[in-house]
């Protein structure tokens, strides 16, 4: 059976470190400036949406057994700048079940996310993890453009309520979400696709 100690400590890349996320990344990851607008503010490291059941902020998980969080550190500054936590992870079969990914917002859209994850990603299949899967909103078009460039396809749909203020399709500022949303008696729903390698 795998064990968190099998998958990789450390790998490099062109222009980062993906290094295990360490105590001292937290308060780092705390301070991120905010994702812009409404596309994307629900990926905050801080707020409401990134609370979990437990009231603790998901990204702080770094000890539990089902989980391993990865650091992004940039090498030109050594700042901390993304985080990989791959979470779910059932190590008897072994598969990881769902990655939460953030590059800091400043630095979104540089190609940095797809660095790290595709490395990271054949880092740890080489550990003979069996798959990685994960889900993503179908109106997160930049991710699933990162994850199709790692080599990861689209293996499911499915629609998740939507969480956060209730959209407002008539405003502009909606129109990325239009096509994934669809409402149910009271609620929305949104698209999600599942997205796996390999
Ligand atoms: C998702 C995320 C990790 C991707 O990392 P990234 O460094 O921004 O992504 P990259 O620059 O490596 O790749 C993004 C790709 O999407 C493309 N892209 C950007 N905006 C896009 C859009 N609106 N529609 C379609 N493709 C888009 C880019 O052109 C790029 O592809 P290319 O290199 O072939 O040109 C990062 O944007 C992020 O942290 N976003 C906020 C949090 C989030 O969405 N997390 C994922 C939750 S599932």
């Amino acid at each position: 059976m795998l064990t968190r100690d099998n998958l990789p400590d450390e790998i490099v890349t062109a222009r980062t470190v993906v290094r295990k996320t360490l105590p001292k990344d937290l308060p780092v990851i705390e301070d991120w400036p905010r994702y812009p607008g409404l596309q994307y503010g629900c990926f905050d490291m801080t707020g409401p949406s990134a609370l979990s059941a437990d009231g603790d902020y998901w990204w702080r998980k770094i000890d539990r057994c089902d989980r391993c969080h990865y650091s992004v550190v940039h090498k030109p500054s050594g700042d901390v700048i993304g985080v990989h936590a791959f979470t779910r992870i059932d190590w008897a079969r072994p598969v990881i079940g769902n990655v939460a990914i953030r590059i800091r917002a400043d630095l979104c859209g540089k190609g940095f996310g797809s660095e790290t994850l595709d490395a990271l990603l054949r880092a740890v299949l080489d550990t003979g993890m069996k798959s990685v899967r994960l889900d993503v909103a179908a109106t997160n078009a930049r991710a699933i453009a990162c994850y199709r460039k790692c080599g990861m396809r689209i293996t499911e749909e499915f629609w998740q309520e939507h969480s956060g203020d209730p959209p407002q399709m008539e405003k502009p500022e909606w129109a990325f979400a239009v096509l994934h949303l669809r409402k149910d008696g009271p609620k929305w729903l949104v698209r999600f696709y599942r997205m796996a390698i390999p």
